[in-house]
């Protein structure tokens, strides 16, 4: 059997509206994502060498929650461009080894698809079941409990029929009944007609809220929520969220993907390792090829998880434990609903040292790597004045627009972005893609020898990990064969001091956070700089540390 593509993959996630505008309206639009994708992958290690691209929705779409409230799942949003151009962009993807998955949501649609608008207009309409929609209560007491992400009740009361409907998120994104065989064809048939234009698969979103209790009922009270908690967590969410049913509505999907050669599945789970784990399915039948691990993003919400070796040594450890044979983990530092990785773990402006740590710690793991746009050049979180606020997610809970700033190409006042004003303001000028192209010492350029590192050496991409004693602050793993020498050492050090981490075999230091130290051979001992990280390559691995 031919190795799965996406098993040695490095995913690149790009917020369509934020990459690259072509055509000055100041909102970036697919073919200014064709324009930059030599930077992403031309072949060779001057590009980052990703191989895989993640588009956020892409289709059109109201843009209440920015895409993810699709009016029509077969289609080009106009700001991003056409079919024409979105038959481009993958046939460009292609021609230069790059896969593409667009971004699937299937929980809910927006309440301007036409199947919401006739599910809405009387309660005798054939569609009225592909939705949720109940009476009030006796009481006159909301159907139930259950709150929405965004914050407020996730009811909200349609005055056509006077009945409430479910909605998890905005009150514009109708929760889906996939308990209808009708939805889940449609569902499916919208892969399909994807996977036809020759998509090589899909992210999907809210994957583990697609079933809910056959009942509805209640969520139970969270005993440990206090007032000043965001409001959502004020309950359990045990009967929307990884609600066993849905296991079985992934096997199903999987099986579309199936039906094509290729096509990988990346699910947004959220939960323990265990229950992430559950998403790829069992022995019998294959779930997800992918669910992402957020946790070193943050476990318990609605903290951020502290940048810390032996907190991240768990999460590993819980992850490798839990993951089934034959499986990977698939890791993130960031994405478009949180706090930039910078802005995170800046609490001693120290942020851009951690920075180039994760970099390495990423793609030395066991996994596939998820890199979120700009991250590769350290952009932060931008501070953004009220009237220009975008995110409707703010007005309850907290707003996503300041890690969704356009990407930052050059110092320009545009950012080499948009001739136009753009849709939501530039961060500092200083991080951009210009200036660290060419400079070995930048954040992008460790980035792409953390990439094509990866690519080179089968043992990272291939190697099981193992956890590996060392001093507190500090994290140790190797990768290698099961039952072979070890090929590869990672190490980190979270701690504000130098420290000296010892490994069991010799070999060279390939990567560094301190880059002068590539090249260096290694005895019996890493020296890490404060907040440093270093991989090295231990004799006999036959990947290529030259060029
Ligand atoms: C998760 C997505 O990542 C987020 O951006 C979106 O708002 C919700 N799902 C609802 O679709």
């Amino acid at each position: 059997m031919t190795r799965e593509w996406w098993r040695d993959a490095v995913v690149y996630q790009i917020y369509p509206r934020s990459f690259q505008d072509s055509n000055g309206d100041g909102i970036g639009d697919l073919e200014g994502i064709i324009r930059r994708l030599d930077y992403l992958n031309d072949g060779t290690e001057t590009s980052l060498g990703v191989d895989a691209i993640w588009l956020s929705p892409t289709f059109p779409s109201p843009m209440k929650d920015f895409g993810y409230d699709v009016s029509d799942y077969n289609g080009v949003h106009p700001d991003f461009g056409t079919m024409e151009t979105m038959d481009r962009l993958i046939a460009e993807c292609h021609a230069r080894g790059i896969k593409l998955l667009l971004d699937w949501v299937p929980n809910h649609t927006s309440d301007r698809h036409p199947w919401f608008i006739e599910s809405a207009s009387s309660l005798e309409n054939p569609k009225r079941d592909w939705y949720f929609w109940r009476s009030a209560k006796p009481d006159g007491g909301l159907p139930n409990n259950w709150r929405s992400v965004f914050g407020g009740p996730a009811w909200t009361l349609s005055e056509e029929t006077g009945q409430f409907y479910l909605h998890s998120f905005l009150k514009e994104q109708p929760d889906l009944n996939w308990r209808n065989p009708e939805v889940e064809r449609a569902m499916h048939d919208v892969l399909r007609f994807w996977f036809e234009r020759g998509i090589d698969g899909f992210r999907i979103d809210v994957m583990g809220m697609i079933l809910k209790h056959p009942d509805l009922a209640d969520n139970p009270v969270n005993p440990r929520w206090r007032p000043g908690d965001r409001e959502r967590s004020s309950q359990i969410w045990l009967n929307n969220r990884n609600y066993p049913d849905v296991f079985g509505a992934v096997k199903r999907i999987r099986r579309v993907f199936d039906e094509y050669p290729a096509k990988t599945a990346v699910g947004e789970v959220f939960g323990t390792a265990e229950e992430i784990s559950a998403y790829y399915g069992d022995d019998r039948e294959p779930g997800l090829h992918l669910a992402f691990n957020f946790q070193f993003i943050h476990e318990i919400e609605p903290w951020h998880t502290p940048w810390d070796a032996e907190i991240m040594k768990r999460i590993v450890r819980d992850a490798e434990r839990a993951i089934p044979a034959g499986s990977q983990p698939c890791f993130a530092f960031g994405n478009h609903d949180r706090m930039r990785f910078i802005t995170r773990h800046n609490e001693d402006g120290r942020g851009v040292e951690r920075a180039r740590a994760a970099a390495i710690v990423l793609m030395g793991l066991r996994n596939t790597p998820f890199v979120y746009y700009g991250e590769e050049i350290g952009m932060e979180d931008v501070e953004i004045p009220e009237e220009q606020l975008q995110d409707p997610a703010r007005l309850r809970t907290f707003g996503r627009d300041p890690e969704r700033t356009p990407m930052q190409w050059d110092a320009t006042p545009s950012r080499g972005f948009s001739e136009a004003e753009p849709w939501l303001p530039y961060g500092r000028a200083d991080r951009n893609v210009d200036e660290q192209f060419a400079d070995d010492g930048s954040l992008l350029s460790l980035y792409r020898a953390a990439i094509w590192l990866r690519k080179r050496t089968a043992s990272l991409r291939e190697g099981a990990y193992r956890e590996l004693e060392s001093l507190d602050g500090t994290w140790l793993f190797e990768r290698g064969a099961t039952g072979a020498a070890a090929a590869a050492y990672v190490a980190l050090n979270t701690t504000g001091h130098a420290v000296r981490v010892a490994v069991p075999s010799p070999g060279t230091v390939a990567l560094a956070t301190l880059r002068s130290e590539e090249g260096r051979r290694v005895g019996q001992h890493i020296d890490l700089e404060p907040l440093g990280a270093a991989m090295v390559i231990a004799d006999g691995e036959r990947s290529i540390l030259g060029r």
